[in-house]
């Protein structure tokens, strides 16, 4: 735009003037007209004289759009990745336990563990236990346990695993409310969870090597001796 080309003092005035008023009445101003959407107010007059829109061009509130940074959902919704319970929570619909499997990851009432959490296996149900935690069929999508976890060094898992089980998890806690998790708990919850998987029957050979194997992993992980 070339003002004085153009050779209109009304329009140059004007503009100027509307220049100024945005430039030095600050950022409230600036806010305050974002709502009243000043170019449509000044689209009359000097300026469309001159066929030269400029909101068209530049939209004088865009910098300070309020709408851009107090829409909090557009780009924060903690609901959209952090709300565990929209799908994966099996308790959220019905009473917890009282029907078939809708616990699927707590040890159900009249469930007796057939391992030791406090780590008295026997080394043939460990050994069972190392080779199923390396079995990418026990998984929906390829993977194994030690695809997360390794198996010579341990991988993936957060400093609450160095107390013995029961213990807090924070998966246990995020997905299922548990405030403690039991190894075979922690062997469904990641069954069900990054395995893709069902959880395996609460009575399974299984479960109990799988546990049993953990529960070693538990020891090494803590700095105590194992045996794996
Ligand atoms: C896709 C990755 C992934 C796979 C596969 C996976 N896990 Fe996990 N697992 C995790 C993560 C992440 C954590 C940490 C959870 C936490 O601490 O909140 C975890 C934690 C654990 C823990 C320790 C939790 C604790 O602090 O007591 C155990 C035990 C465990 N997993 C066992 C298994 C077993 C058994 C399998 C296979 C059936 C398996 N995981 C498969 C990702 C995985």
């Amino acid at each position: 735009m070339n003002l004085t080309k153009h050779g209109n003092p009304r329009a140059k005035a004007t503009l100027t003037g509307a220049l100024l008023a945005l430039g030095l009445a600050g950022a409230a101003q600036a806010i305050a007209q974002c709502g009243a959407n000043p170019c449509a107010a000044k689209k009359s007059g000097a300026m469309q004289e001159q066929h030269d829109d400029p909101c068209a061009a530049k939209d004088p509130c865009a910098w300070k759009n309020p709408c851009a940074t107090k829409k909090p959902c557009a780009t924060k919704n903690p609901c959209a990745t952090k709300n565990p319970c929209a799908e994966k929570n099996p308790c959220a619909m019905k009473n917890p336990c009282a029907t078939k499997n809708p616990c699927a990851v707590k040890r159900p009432a009249d469930y007796t563990p057939s391992y030791a959490e406090s780590g008295d296996n026997p080394q043939e149900l460990i050994t069972q236990g190392r080779t199923l935690f390396q079995d990418t069929s026990l998984s929906g999508n390829g993977m194994s346990c030690a695809s997360c976890h390794g198996v010579e060094q341990d991988e993936a898992y957060q400093a609450t695993f160095e107390r013995p089980f029961p213990h807090p998890v924070a998966m246990g806690k995020n997905l299922y409310g548990m405030n403690e998790v039991h190894a075979d708990e922690m062997v469904q919850i990641c069954m069900l969870n990054p395995m893709a998987a069902q959880p395996f029957a609460w009575e399974s050979n299984q479960l109990s090597a799988l546990s049993a194997y953990v529960v070693e992993v538990q020891k090494r992980f803590a700095g105590q001796s194992y045996d794996l």
